[in-house]
């Protein structure tokens, strides 16, 4: 981050504390719709939609570090092998022989020379191709270069690895967009994969999301852990092109700012971390489901994953710098995934609640206040990638964020200066 941009942060957190209404020109937000968290046709049409189309972390570099090394990844509900090849690429596939369609690999994990299917042996290269079939001869005139595994687009942001279901997705790259460059202070291409943790949720799995969406609840649901270590009045929420969104909020002077999470304070730092993340939670939304607060000592992101329409799976991911003979950081969890921190269970023990009152006759939709806003461009990026037209009405939210308010576009920069 840049100087410039870092006054300009620097002076919105104050324009923040000092104004006494959303800034001029924001919109009224039109309240979400109640049957996006409860109705089936939604749920249906974010699968078909927004997991179809969105570039979804699925490993990182040291869990598939050498050739031949695979790894089962089934979180988006699709079966998915990505595999580390000779040639250094990383590719991935379906879990899909193109004989009959059985799985080529049943374990979550290994290492193997080649892929061969244990129903009748086919048997594949690391990069798919269709190298050997018993018995050839039975099957007239089998043309191998169109019988290969059906590759997935799979990209990398430094060590981390990318899924996406859409051949006509834009690149990783691309879909990050301004990010992208705002993110080379934190190095993802050294870090290491210091913890991954999975916990089921009882609730939507947007309500999970949404509790680290935004700033407002933290008083009440978090006075002990968050609050004393973050000042939200001073956040300064920023929406990115394709429905990403960021939040930057100091620490008051003094304050333990890993005090509420699970990380020793003698571990190695990123050093070219710039002075907002060190001071700061710099936290990054990234559509549909990440959320990191990104910080020198670790980029720990969430992710949260459907498993039906009333209940989720949350990730913890921690990446830190190499820690060498010390423990390994794990940001999320105590005792090596036994329990959640306290912070992350304030949220989701309340989210079980939350579900329990949406689905009762009385939910009707949800207002969102000017610090909630991110929820809202969130949702408005949905309905473009589901499309509009797709959507019953009842269900869809209107398009209010216009893009003068989508980054680098700000008018509450005229304001400060
Ligand atoms: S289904 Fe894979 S070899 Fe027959
Ligand atoms: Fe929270």
């Amino acid at each position: 981050m840049d100087e410039r941009e870092i006054a300009n942060l620097r002076k919105l957190m104050e324009y923040e504390a000092n104004r006494t209404a959303p800034p001029s020109g924001f919109p009224n937000l039109p309240d979400l719709p109640g049957g996006r968290y409860t109705d089936p046709r939604f749920y249906e049409l974010e699968q078909q939609h927004i997991w179809r189309k969105s570039w979804l972390l699925a490993s990182h570099i040291d869990e598939i570090p050498e050739p031949g090394c695979f790894r089962l990844w089934e979180t988006a509900g699709q079966p998915v092998l990505i595999v580390h090849a000779d040639s250094g690429a990383i590719n991935a596939f379906y879990n899909t022989c193109s004989h009959r369609g059985a799985s080529i690999v049943t374990e979550i994990a290994g290492q193997r020379p080649r892929l061969v299917c244990r129903y009748h042996g086919w048997t594949y290269n690391h990069d798919g191709e269709l190298l050997a079939v018993r018995n050839p001869e039975d099957f007239g005139d089998l043309d191998f270069s169109c019988r290969g595994l059906r590759a997935v687009r799979c990209e990398r942001f430094g060590n981390l690895i990318f899924v996406n279901f859409d051949d006509h997705a834009p690149s990783l790259i691309d879909w990050l967009g301004p990010i992208a460059k705002e993110w080379e202070e934190f190095q993802f291409d050294k870090c290491r994969l210091a913890a991954r943790h999975s916990f089921a949720v009882n609730c939507n799995w947007k309500i999970a999301m949404e509790a680290n969406t935004e700033v407002y609840h933290v008083r009440s649901i978090h006075p002990k852990t968050v609050s004393p270590i973050l000042d939200d009045r001073r956040n300064v929420n920023t929406f990115y092109p394709n429905g990403h969104g960021r939040m930057v909020a100091p620490s008051p002077k003094g304050a333990d700012r890993y005090g509420a999470v699970n990380l020793p304070h003698d571990i190695a730092e990123i050093e070219t971390v710039g002075e907002i993340a060190r001071t700061c939670t710099q936290s990054y939304g990234i559509f549909p489901n990440w959320v990191s607060p990104l910080s020198a000592r670790a980029l720990p992101p969430l992710l949260f994953w459907p498993t039906s329409i009333n209940t989720c799976q949350l990730e913890t991911w921690t990446f830190a710098p190499d820690w060498g003979d010390n423990p390994k950081p794990d940001m999320w969890t105590e005792n090596d995934g036994e329990k959640l921190v306290q912070v992350l269970l304030e949220d989701t023990e309340f989210g079980v609640w939350i579900q329990k009152s949406v689905e009762s006759y009385g939910f009707r939709g949800v207002p969102l206040s000017y610090q909630e806003a991110r929820i809202y461009h969130w949702n408005q990026f949905a309905d473009r990638m589901i499309g509009i037209e797709n959507i019953p009405p009842e269900l869809r939210v209107e398009q209010v964020i216009g893009d003068e308010w989508i980054y680098p576009n700000d008018p509450r920069l005229a304001c400060i200066e």
